[in-house]
């Protein structure tokens, strides 16, 4: 059963203004609808083929502000981050008790917030999270401030992270999901994709279609390099 909080998300271009770009960036514009089957579901592919244009407009939709953060079903959003999303019809389950949208740009903007509203450090691991790493804090976030029962929305969440911490999210991933929160993320790492029960969504060839963690390009390119380093770089 289905028991997620975003189930299902279709767009309707009929007020989306046709000289928008949005109508140029064809994963979004030709896909029909996708739908959330599983408790982690992953967006991959090329470097500008829609994927943080997509994750936004969820998040905002679902009252996340645009700049990242908390859940705030009150927040009133800008224009210019509304229109996809004001857009977008999103089948809801229950709500979420808890959660997070973190933008890959903006993780420092999140840590000002935090220092400036003084919000209680201990949820952040006791430390200002300017004076940790940008690993550090990332992960002192996830394993404090998120409480469970959440929708977590997280855009290439690996940026900060060494190969060991990229394996200790994962197991936080994977606890939260089995608790009963829901996360969508875009990556680039073959390390995060490979978490098992997930469902990826890829944006290349200008269409979102679902495929198998076998046939992601962060699995197929890392693999080749791995396997044969020296061809591939002489190749390139
Ligand atoms: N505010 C904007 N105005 C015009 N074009 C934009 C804007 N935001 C994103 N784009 C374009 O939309 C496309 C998709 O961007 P994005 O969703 O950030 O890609 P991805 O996250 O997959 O790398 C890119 O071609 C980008 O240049
Ligand atoms: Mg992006």
């Amino acid at each position: 059963m289905n028991n997620n909080f975003v189930k299902k998300l279709r767009i309707d271009w009929e007020n989306i203004n046709s000289d928008s770009y949005l109508h140029d960036i064809k994963s979004i514009r030709t896909n029909e609808g996708i739908d959330f089957n599983k408790k982690i579901t992953f967006f991959v592919g090329e470097n500008g083929s829609g994927k943080s244009t997509l994750l936004e407009a969820i998040a905002v939709n679902y009252g996340f502000n645009p700049e990242g953060g908390s859940i705030n079903y009150n927040f009133e959003t800008e224009n210019t981050h509304s229109i996809l999303s004001d857009n977008m019809i999103l089948e809801k389950g229950y709500r979420a008790e808890d959660g997070f949208f973190l933008r890959a740009e903006s993780f420092y903007n999140l840590a000002s917030y935090v220092d400036s509203v003084s919000l209680d450090l201990s949820e952040y691991g006791d430390k200002s999270l300017h004076k940790q790493s940008h690993g550090e804090s990332f992960l002192s976030l996830i394993c404090n401030r998120f409480r469970g029962n959440g929708l977590y929305i997280l855009d290439e969440p690996e940026a900060a992270l060494s190969p060991q911490r990229q394996l200790t999210l994962i197991s936080k991933i994977k606890e939260l999901a089995r608790e009963g929160s829901q996360f969508i993320i875009v990556t680039h790492s073959p390390i995060i994709l490979g978490i098992d029960e997930s469902e990826i969504y890829s944006f290349d060839n200008d269409e979102i279609s679902k495929i198998d963690y076998e046939d992601t390009e962060a699995y197929k390119i890392t693999k080749l390099f791995l396997h044969d380093r020296d061809r591939m770089i002489k190749y390139l």
